[in-house]
Parts: C-alpha cells; sequence; structure tokens
C-alpha cells in the first residue's frame, strides 16, 4: 500500500483565542447553545477524546497509508499531551506538521522539544502584517496575548533551530474580502523573518455566519485579489509557496458561492479529517461532511489506522468544490514543496 496520505487531526478543541471568524465558534454563542449538529466543532467541547485513545490510535499509523499528520485544534500545544502524540506520530514514521498560534512557542523548552522530537513543519497563523489589524483579527479570550508573542515565538523556534534543517517554519494567512493587500503584505512580512514557506488562505463561512457578509469575498472582490497573488508569485524569493495551480483554486474559489465540480478529489483518497471527539471524515469541508451518509460515518475510538485508511476510493465526480476546498489543497498536495529544504537563510 503506496503511504501517500495526509491526515489533519485536530486534537483538541481549547484555545486562548478567540478569533470570530474560527470553524470552531465562538465560545459566547456556544455557552448559549452547543452546537449539535454532527461534524460542527467547538472550543467548548466536552467530547475530546483522552490521551490515553489518542496515543493508542497513534501508534495504529505505522504501517498504514498515512505519510503525514498535520496536528491543529483548537490550540495544540496548549496540551502537554500533544508532545507524547507527536512522539508516537513520529515513532510511526510519520512527518509530523504542527498547526499553531504561535504563543506557546515563546514558553520555555517548548521549541527545543519540538526540534527534539523532530517535528517537520510549524505553521503559525497570522492574519495581518500590521499588529493591531491582526490583533483585531485574531484577538486572544485575555487580551494578554497577540501579534508580538506570535513574532516572538516564531523567532524563538527559528533560533532554537539555527542551522538545522528541521522544522521548516511557516505562516497561514486568512484572507478576507476588506483586506486584500495582506496577501503581499505578509508575504514581505514572512520573508524578513526569514520564514521558510507561506500559505495564504481564503475566508470560508457559511451564509449564515453572522461575519458572512463583511468577511467574505464577492465576485467584485476577484480581480484584487487575483492580482495581489500574481504580484506574490512574481516577487516569491526564496519563499516556498504553493504550486501556482493554488492561486487559480483560489481565485476560481472565491468568485463563486455555488457548489464548484472536482474530477479527481483527494479528499478520502490522499486527506482524511479526525475531530478532536474522534470523528473521522474525508475531508473537514462542511459540505462533504454534511454528505457523508450515517453508514460511512468512523472513529479512531478504538480504532486501526490501518484499516481506516486503507480502501480509498478517489471521489472522481465531487460537485461540493467551495473554498474550504483551497484551504485543504496545500494540506493535501503542496507539504512535500513547502517543506523542502531550501539553501538555509
Ligand atoms: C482552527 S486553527 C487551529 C490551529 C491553531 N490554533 C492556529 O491558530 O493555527 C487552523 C487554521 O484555520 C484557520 N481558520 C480558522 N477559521 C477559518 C475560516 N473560517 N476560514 C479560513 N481559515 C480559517 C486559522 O486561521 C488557522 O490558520
Amino acid at each position: 500500500m503506496p503511504r501517500d496520505a495526509t491526515l489533519l487531526w485536530a486534537l483538541r478543541s481549547p484555545c486562548a483565542f478567540a478569533c470570530p471568524h474560527c470553524y470552531f465558534g465562538t465560545i459566547e454563542e456556544h455557552k448559549q447553545a452547543p452546537p449539535t449538529e454532527i461534524g460542527l466543532l467547538s472550543h467548548l467541547s466536552r467530547n475530546d477524546l483522552p490521551p490515553r485513545v489518542l496515543k493508542a490510535f497513534a501508534r495504529t499509523l505505522a504501517g498504514s497509508t498515512i505519510e503525514r499528520v498535520v496536528i491543529a485544534g483548537g490550540e495544540p500545544l496548549d496540551w502537554p499531551a500533544t508532545l507524547e502524540v507527536i512522539e508516537l506520530v513520529k515513532e510511526a514514521g510519520c512527518e509530523v506538521v504542527i498547526a499553531t498560534n504561535g504563543v506557546p512557542l515563546t514558553r520555555p523548552q517548548v521549541a527545543e522539544r519540538l526540534i527534539a522530537l523532530g517535528v517537520d513543519g510549524v505553521s503559525v497563523s497570522l492574519d495581518s502584517a500590521d499588529a493591531q489589524t491582526n490583533d483585531r483579527l485574531r484577538p486572544s479570550r485575555s487580551g494578554r496575548f497577540g501579534y508580538g508573542d506570535v513574532l516572538g515565538g516564531i523567532r524563538a523556534l527559528l533560533d532554537a533551530r539555527g542551522t538545522r534543517h528541521a522544522p521548516r517554519v511557516g505562516i497561514y494567512t486568512v484572507v478576507m474580502r476588506e483586506r486584500p493587500q495582506e496577501i503581499t503584505n505578509m508575504g514581505h512580512l514572512a520573508d524578513q523573518l526569514g520564514v521558510d514557506y507561506y500559505v495564504p488562505q481564503p475566508i470560508s463561512l457559511t451564509p449564515d455566519h453572522p461575519l458572512f457578509e463583511e468577511l467574505t469575498h464577492r465576485r467584485e472582490d476577484v480581480s484584487a485579489v487575483a492580482e495581489q497573488l500574481d504580484r506574490l508569485y512574481d516577487e516569491q524569493g526564496r519563499l516556498a509557496l504553493p504550486d501556482p495551480s493554488y492561486a487559480r483554486h483560489f481565485v476560481s474559489a472565491i468568485s463563486t458561492q455555488e457548489s464548484g465540480h472536482v474530477t479527481d478529489c483527494f479528499g478520502g483518497a490522499r486527506l482524511f479529517f479526525v475531530q478532536p471527539d474522534g470523528s473521522v471524515w474525508d475531508c473537514p469541508s462542511d459540505r462533504r461532511i454534511a454528505a457523508t451518509a450515517p453508514e460511512r460515518r468512523r472513529t479512531i475510538r478504538d480504532g486501526d489506522a490501518r484499516t481506516l485508511f486503507a480502501t480509498r476510493p478517489a471521489c472522481t465526480d465531487c460537485s461540493l468544490f467551495s473554498r474550504d476546498c483551497v484551504n485543504m489543497w496545500p494540506l493535501a498536495l503542496d507539504m512535500p514543496r513547502l517543506l523542502k529544504e531550501e539553501t538555509v537563510r
């Protein structure tokens, strides 16, 4: 069996940030009305699996089709058990990439532990090159952390890594309709900081989200975004970016709210998604999750990666293409390119 699939593993639900656009929703809304629909996430989740179950599953990744595990959340690095899970995933022979808000990297020893564990990539989220704007878009719950800490975390990791190859360090930016210029501004900041890769992603909100009108791209925004993406790829320098075809998917996804059509989808073939409660999906697309038949619902609880991800019938006729899918593209297809060693900077 080829080992060529990526697992996006949302390990833990809690997060010290309260980004109002987050896929996990907001604590305020969930205190009043906890989500009940299948597949919906919450930072307040009471169903996160305990470390014993997560670790038992991690051990089964050896000999499975999973080549790479992207550990996200919630915030994975605020939870000590994450380091134990990472250790087991590495022992199982998988690459590990961590998606983090960056603040935990400022704590003593976190960067050193990630390096010692052989983590392959650390993707840090930052949504604006301007401190005030970023902290408005990505406020911390306590108000005590923000842009300066995130940059401090990135610098701490780069310093601790020194001239070593790994982990590669990257920035992920959610691009919102009011700020197309962030696409290149963040590229310049990433370059100045000396990070290795950069991925701008389109915001993805459902039409009933309170911020949908304000933040979601409309047809009239497309040309400004396309121009910014062209400039980013023209000026790229040594910063690794997703394959240039990604820019086309980005533009095509924000051009419509309708579901598009994909003839050869990686979801369920080269990409899988595991939620903090252990649910396994072909990919995190809300449209795809909603379309999953009840008899196809699976869990990692007492599950074995060698069987869970063994049969992988590629979906050759998906009519659910959306902005969500664009956000998965670099995870499913571009990680080798983003993690590749360029000249040490
Ligand atoms: C949910 S976070 C979890 C990992 C970690 N706590 C972090 O801040 O990166 C994973 C990524 O999803 C992005 N994200 C969250 N909500 C989004 C949305 N509605 N549309 C697009 N990206 C989103 C975040 O900005 C972040 O880059």
